[in-house]
């Protein structure tokens, strides 16, 4: 695969992407190994939401970073592993040991029954198994569903249940700064509330005591030990799901993104090569989670596909001192380094004393992704890690686009602070304004759609491909709606604005004011909830709760009550900020919550509330604005 190297090449590529999607998309998918050619690049109708890339093709995503690369790669590192603890020791995996390591894991899985199409949930911490599991999923046909181990087991059991998942590979704990999660008895309270699992598997991780189902559970290391080191890859169709990754939306339930094989390799290998620009002996670092589509795309398959070494770590920026991140630049000598806003925030607020012992010097290139970056923690971040002379890509893509599509190619797009500035080629974005009417040219402002499609967009939401269709292809004939607001400034750059829709951006995870709503219901003295999001110094959105309770149910301790719930409904990322008792929500006639008042008092905006007149209550704006904790 060849990389951009200049902006004309950009611009030339950009418009071959245009003028024939087919013969530009087709020229990179050549570069990898087909078991059998695809038959045709590409059908598809936005209509209907379907769309089908490199069509009866035959392949497997893992003979594509294995057997393809082997030869020249053997010996490579493939993942470097940094502990949470760093006192314990850093773990080097070359492409033969991780070759190795997956088969064995895969041998593993089919002799436990594992068959291809079988739904498995991976719920693990940021250890480099977590990358064998899902490579074993992927060599052996098993569709991967990653769950962030953050999330409580009523999530985890929702999702288990969804996909109908089978088996779940988890560990006994977790090591997560200073403390220890038991995360084997998450899965054993979600397994009582869920149906489908037939078998567990368990890494040791931190050693403790865990419970343990005769039959039921599996450890790890006592399945791979006799498992032979080589498994042939199953042969999948370039539209074989390769995972489902959940994700939050604007209704209660979140849903399950499918991404197959064929085109979301091509997309997430082609895009990691060119906008971070990597080169043969670089050290790559993304910090994300694997539970999340960054870790997916940009720590897993895009790096180990273009035969990358894709730095993993456990830890926690803040641990043992907020130091760590930087700490671990130097020590692995880093060239790429691709993190969130809310991190770089969350940093910078300790000055720059932490960075003092650090060189950075090994650093070429630092990104951001998950949220917009505003520009003071951009230019803090362009001039402290990346010394002023690091191209820094601010990277705009979603769970459902499965890679990068709005970004700066680093050392090649001119850098614009807080704009995430050029379409990658094959993407065509539209401005819609709020009548529908698509805004060409430059200064101007509106929705985020998507014209045409790419090889790793979206294919259904598992299970409800209804819901596909209405969520992303019913606001604009033909388009695909992004959930976001955009402008495009006067040189034609992009600059994301966040989300159009009742979706929050809480420290760069997505999450639906409905869920949160939902889970505070839960208390059972909570008679109505509504939530919104507010401007948050570190989070990016904070999360602001209004709450009705029964009357007379008020205590000290109610407000920590619907706190604990949401933590057990959701888990801790869900956690309101702010909880405001009120004894009623502002309506409209037909009973709609009227959150764009909520809005407003959530971010201390009182100067003017709008028209009030339509609501059933306007008594109740001015309570809530009093009792409004600012
Ligand atoms: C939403 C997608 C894509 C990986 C991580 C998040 C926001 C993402 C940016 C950016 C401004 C961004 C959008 C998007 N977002 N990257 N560079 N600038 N906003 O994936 O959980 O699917 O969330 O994150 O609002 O819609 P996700």
């Amino acid at each position: 695969m060849q990389r951009i190297k200049s902006l004309s090449e950009y611009f030339n590529q950009y418009e071959k992407s245009q003028s024939d999607p087919e013969g530009f998309w087709a020229e990179i998918a050549k570069s990898f190994s087909w078991i059998e050619p695809w038959k045709k690049v590409l059908e598809s109708d936005f209509e209907k939401a379907d769309v089908k890339w490199f069509i009866d093709g035959k392949l497997n995503i893992t003979e594509n970073i294995f057997e393809r690369n082997l030869i020249e790669n053997k010996d490579k590192t493939a993942i470097i592993w940094e502990p949470n603890n760093p006192d314990e020791d850093t773990k080097k995996m070359s492409y033969q040991e991780l070759y190795e390591e997956t088969c064995k894991f895969s041998n593993a899985l089919k002799d436990i029954g594992i068959k291809k199409g079988d739904r498995i949930i991976i719920y693990m911490p940021m250890v480099p198994e977590a990358t064998i599991a899902m490579l074993a999923c992927a060599r052996v046909g098993a569709v991967h569903s990653v769950v962030f181990a953050g999330f409580s087991s009523t999530s985890l059991a929702d999702r288990i249940d969804d996909c109908e998942s089978k088996m779940v590979i988890t560990s006994d704990g977790n090591f997560r700064g200073n403390k220890v999660i038991p995360v084997k008895s998450v899965v054993d309270e979600a397994l009582e509330k869920s149906n489908s699992i037939e078998k567990v598997i368990v890494l040791k991780r931190t050693n403790q005591e865990v419970n343990f189902v005769s039959g039921r559970d599996f450890w790890w290391h006592e399945l791979v030990k006799d498992k032979s080191s080589e498994c042939k890859a199953e042969v999948m169709d370039s539209e074989d799901m390769l995972f489902v990754l959940y994700t939050s939306g604007s209704t209660g339930k979140p849903k399950g993104v499918v991404h197959t094989t064929g085109g979301y390799m091509v997309y997430s290998a082609y895009t990691f090569l060119n906008v971070f620009q990597y080169d043969k002996d670089d050290i790559y670092w993304c910090t994300a989670d694997v539970g999340w589509i960054t870790g997916h795309s940009y720590i897993v398959y895009g790096p180990l596909l273009c035969g990358a070494t894709s730095l993993m770590f456990e830890g926690v920026p803040t641990y043992p001192n907020v130091s760590r991140f930087w700490d671990i630049v130097d020590k692995h000598k880093v060239n790429q380094f691709y993190t969130a806003p809310t991190a770089i925030r969350a940093l910078q607020a300790h000055g720059l004393e932490p960075l003092e012992n650090n060189s950075l010097d090994s650093l070429k290139v630092i990104g951001s992704v998950g949220e917009p970056i505003n520009e003071e923690a951009w230019h803090w971040y362009h001039d402290n890690i990346g010394k002023g002379n690091c191209p820094l890509v601010d990277t705009w893509w979603q769970t459902e686009t499965g890679g990068i599509m709005i970004s700066a190619l680093a050392g090649i797009t001119p850098n614009k602070p807080a704009h995430a500035s050029l379409p990658l080629p094959g993407i065509i974005p539209v401005i819609v304004d709020a009548e529908g009417n698509e805004l060409s040219g430059n200064n101007v402002q509106g929705n985020l759609f998507i014209k045409s499609p790419w090889p790793s967009i979206l294919r259904t939401t598992y299970g409800d491909h209804e819901r596909c269709i209405n969520t992303y292809f019913s606001s604009y004939k033909g388009m695909y709606f992004t959930g976001d607001g955009v402008k495009r400034d006067h040189d034609g750059y992009l600059r994301i604005l966040g989300r159009v829709d009742d979706v929050m951006n809480v420290s760069g995870h997505r999450m639906g004011t409905a869920e949160v709503e939902n889970a505070i219901n839960e208390h059972s003295e909570v008679i109505e909830s509504a939530v919104v999001g507010y401007p948050h110094d570190i989070k990016g959105e904070g999360i602001y709760a209004f709450v009705i309770i029964n009357p007379g149910s008020e205590n000290d301790n109610i407000k920590n009550q619907i706190t604990d719930v949401v933590r057990n409904v959701i888990g801790p990322i869900a956690k309101p900020d702010k909880i405001q008792i009120v004894s009623g929500l502002p309506k409209t006639r037909s009973g709609k919550i009227m959150r764009r008042i909520l809005r407003k008092v959530a971010s201390n905006d009182l100067s003017n509330m709008g028209d009030t007149s339509t609501l059933l209550n306007p008594d109740i704006v001015e309570e809530i604005i009093q009792g409004a904790i600012n």
